[in-house]
């Protein structure tokens, strides 16, 4: 390894569970199991370039501290949350990809005043956002949704070409640690929030990634639509997603 290379910062990819992991740590050479805690992190080669895997489990609490944790351990050059997703848009189909140009945490809301008896519709909100240091202003800013890194989407936009098992689509990702059957709420929270789909990890790691200062993009594949009665899930969609990961890994580091 050439003295460059060694000095290569990885990037981070994130998935929550293992069917969700495994097709690119098993892609990688070198893998090397650096565990933090419970939870399962590999560090090894993808491409001839340093990447570490994290496989956070369900949620935004976890996924926010292994971003936090792998941060700090590996100064990463990138942090990618990628994984399945449930559809908030009819026209997209399972295995159809959403690159995150922006997340949102759609748990941040206020309810608006309503008296004892008044009841409490889903939809009688309004939007709060979640805090995350912006370092233009010098101070931890509330805002409601948070944008990609620019060269990270435009490598994904490179990748596009090369994924044949759906289309792939920009838009926003709506992050919660819900689950949301109910399709009068996914179309409230589609109209709402602008959310083509649904998933518990990305915007949480967002706020981590852009508070220190990380390059972020979430890529998600939709793996059940409620709107078309697609219920369960195809997880044959986690390793089609981490195929796609890949490819825009390739890209990203193609033109570093
Ligand atoms: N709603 C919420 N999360 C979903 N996931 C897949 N489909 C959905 C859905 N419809 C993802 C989450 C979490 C796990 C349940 O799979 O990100 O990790």
């Amino acid at each position: 390894m050439n003295e460059q290379k060694a000095q290569e910062r990885p990037v981070v990819v994130q998935g929550a569970m293992s069917v969700e992991t495994a097709e690119l740590i098993g892609a990688m050479s070198d893998a090397v199991e650096e565990p933090f805690g419970p939870w399962r992190m590999v560090r090894g080669q993808l491409f001839g370039h340093p990447l570490v895997v994290c496989e956070t489990q369900w949620g935004m609490a976890n996924a926010a501290a292994l971003a936090a944790i792998a941060i700090d351990r590996y100064h990463p050059a990138a942090l990618i949350s990628q994984g399945t997703a449930g559809a908030h848009e009819a026209s997209l189909n399972v295995y159809d990809i959403v690159l995150g140009v922006q997340t949102v945490n759609e748990s941040a809301w206020q309810s608006h005043y309503r008296p004892v008896g008044a009841g409490a519709p889903y939809d009688d909100l309004k939007k709060l956002g979640v805090f995350a240091w912006d370092a233009e202003k010098k101070e931890f800013t509330q805002e409601v949704s948070h944008a990609a890194d620019a060269g990270l989407l435009a490598a994904a936009r490179r990748a596009v070409p090369q994924y044949a098992r759906g289309k792939v689509v920009e838009g926003v990702i709506g992050t919660c640690d819900s689950w949301n059957c109910a399709i009068d709420r996914v179309n409230f929270l589609h109209d709402f929030y602008g959310s083509l789909c649904e998933e518990m990890e990305g915007d949480a790691v967002a706020q981590i990634t852009q508070s220190l200062g990380v390059p972020f993009l979430a890529i998600r594949i939709i793996s059940n639509s409620i709107l078309h009665n697609q219920d369960p899930w195809d997880l044959g969609t986690g390793p089609a997603c981490q195929r796609f990961v890949m490819e825009v890994l390739r890209e990203w580091w193609s033109r570093k």
